[in-house]
């Protein structure tokens, strides 16, 4: 594991800029003082609503625009698709603010297209349209640029070892996604070593396991085993019903195990139905949790799904949705929650977030996001610890047997259950505050 940390980067000066140039209008303003910067630095830029596909250079400032989150994000990678030209070099420009992952884009999309360069900048506080023009001719990478011209990028610190948990006062620790999957494993380390009490929540319901079914985690033998039961009640249900009352009864033993082993370490352990991408479901559930627990002191978000696909086929409803699970999620639990008490936020992202990875643009996005929204969180919580894990492939949770064996074939080495669970205890509890961002998991740091 090791954290992601600064360095600062010179600026290329003096390299020619690929002409021509466009900045695409979704933030007209911006844009246009843009384009006179850049007039003024002798680099003649054309507006455009949409890239033409025939650039060198194409700055986009969809990211810039006032608008929500989720639709930034989908229209820059949008406006990205019309802008590939062999040799041409994107550059995606953002602000420094908590709801932002362009990076996420830029990244993965250096891995889908190897016939451009990309690069996110992201511009501390008002930036002047001078200090960017003069970053114009430097190399594809993702940029923090200041006002005073200075750059930095995130590189990978040294590795990190355990450190010793220090005691602490038992928190409430609300758990998204912590019923089932890899989070719920972590979730049960940290109970193990701070005890407190924990309220996992996910959109499954508790279901009851089916009367007269004998106990088993194989969906197909479940499935096998309730059609059976379904003929001899001399009901005929069909196969789609079979799967979704089978997946149900497996979910219900799942959030039922980890209640179990949670208790079994002496914490409490509740489970409530939450959907994070409903504020509605958000602010019901909340309002339970204060009123029957008090405030909460530890978060741990690890609701997640991925809709993988490449950059050119992916849907605005696909990033929506993974969009809204994972950062659209986070921000409505944190708008309803009193932060002052948060002593630990523990949030699950990906080495995606990190590296970029081909078919998932919507997840690095989604996860670079829980980066700058855990850094801006971290300033905001001086006296607790903000933890974003940005894991590479575990052995389990959305790592199937198949992808499994596919990672394996691959030679990329999974995070042991144990192991990672541990890793994340050790970290949120102990580790040293001013890491915010770890990258987990080595073999994604090689490629
Ligand atoms: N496994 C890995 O290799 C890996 C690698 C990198 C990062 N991660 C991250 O780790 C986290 C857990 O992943 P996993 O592998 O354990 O995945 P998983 O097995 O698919 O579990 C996902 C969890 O999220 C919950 N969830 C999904 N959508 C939700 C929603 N809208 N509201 C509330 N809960 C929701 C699920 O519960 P319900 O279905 O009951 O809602 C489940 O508990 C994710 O954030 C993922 O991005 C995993």
């Amino acid at each position: 594991m090791r954290p992601a940390r600064w360095e600062a980067v010179a600026p290329a000066a003096g390299l020619p800029v690929s002409t021509p140039v466009e900045i695409t209008l979704a933030e007209p303003a911006a844009a246009k003082a843009l384009q006179a910067s850049f007039a003024g630095a002798g680099v003649s830029a054309i507006l455009v609503p949409t890239p033409s596909g025939t650039a060198q250079t194409v700055l986009f400032t969809e990211g810039l625009a006032v608008a929500p989150m989720t639709a930034r994000h989908w229209a820059a990678l949008a406006a990205s698709r019309h802008a590939r030209k062999p040799g041409a070099k994107l550059i995606f420009l953002q602000r420094l603010t908590a709801d932002t992952g362009l990076e996420g884009l830029s990244r993965t999309l250096r891995r889908e297209w190897a016939d451009v360069m990309t690069a996110c900048w992201t511009l501390l506080d008002d930036t002047p349209g001078e200090v960017i023009a003069g970053w114009l001719g430097s190399g594809s990478e993702d940029l923090w640029i200041s006002p005073d011209g200075t750059a930095r990028r995130a590189a990978l610190g040294p590795f990190i070892s355990p450190h010793a948990i220090p005691p602490a006062a038992p928190g409430l620790w609300l758990v998204t996604g912590g019923a089932r999957g890899v989070t719920a494993t972590c979730a049960v380390e940290v109970a193990r070593q701070s005890g407190g009490t924990f309220i996992l929540a996910g959109r499954s319901a508790e279901t009851a396991w089916p009367e007269g079914v004998a106990e088993t985690t194989e969906i197909k033998a479940l499935r096998g085993l309730m059609a059976s039961a379904a003929v001899q009640r001399g009901e005929k249900p069909s196969p789609a019903a079979i799967d979704k009352a089978a997946r149900a009864a497996l979910a219900g033993l799942e959030i039922r195990a980890t209640l179990a082993e949670i208790r079994s370490t002496g914490a409490q352990a509740h489970y409530l139905q939450m959907d994070t991408s409903d504020p509605g479901s958000v602010e019901a559930t909340l309002a339970t949790i204060r009123q029957r627990f008090g405030a909460i002191t530890g978060l741990i978000h690890g609701a997640g799904v991925i809709a993988d696909r490449l950059v050119e086929e992916k849907t605005e409803a696909e990033l929506r949705r993974v969009l809204a699970t994972k950062a659209e999620g986070l921000f409505h639990i944190l708008a309803r929650i009193d932060r002052t008490a948060l002593r630990h936020v523990g949030l699950f992202s990906s080495a995606s977030a990190f590296f970029g990875n081909r078919g998932q643009s919507d997840y690095a996005m989604a996860n670079a996001i829980l980066a700058n929204a855990g850094r801006a969180l971290q300033a905001e919580l001086p006296g607790g610890r903000v933890k974003v894990f940005d894991w590479g492939p575990w052995e389990g949770g959305m790592v199937d047997a198949t992808l499994a064996s596919h990672f394996k074939q691959q030679g990329v080495p999974l995070i042991p259950l144990a192991e990672g669970a541990l890793i994340f205890a050790h970290e949120l509890l102990a580790g040293d505050p001013a890491d915010v961002e770890l990258v987990v998991g080595t073999v994604w740091s090689d490629t």
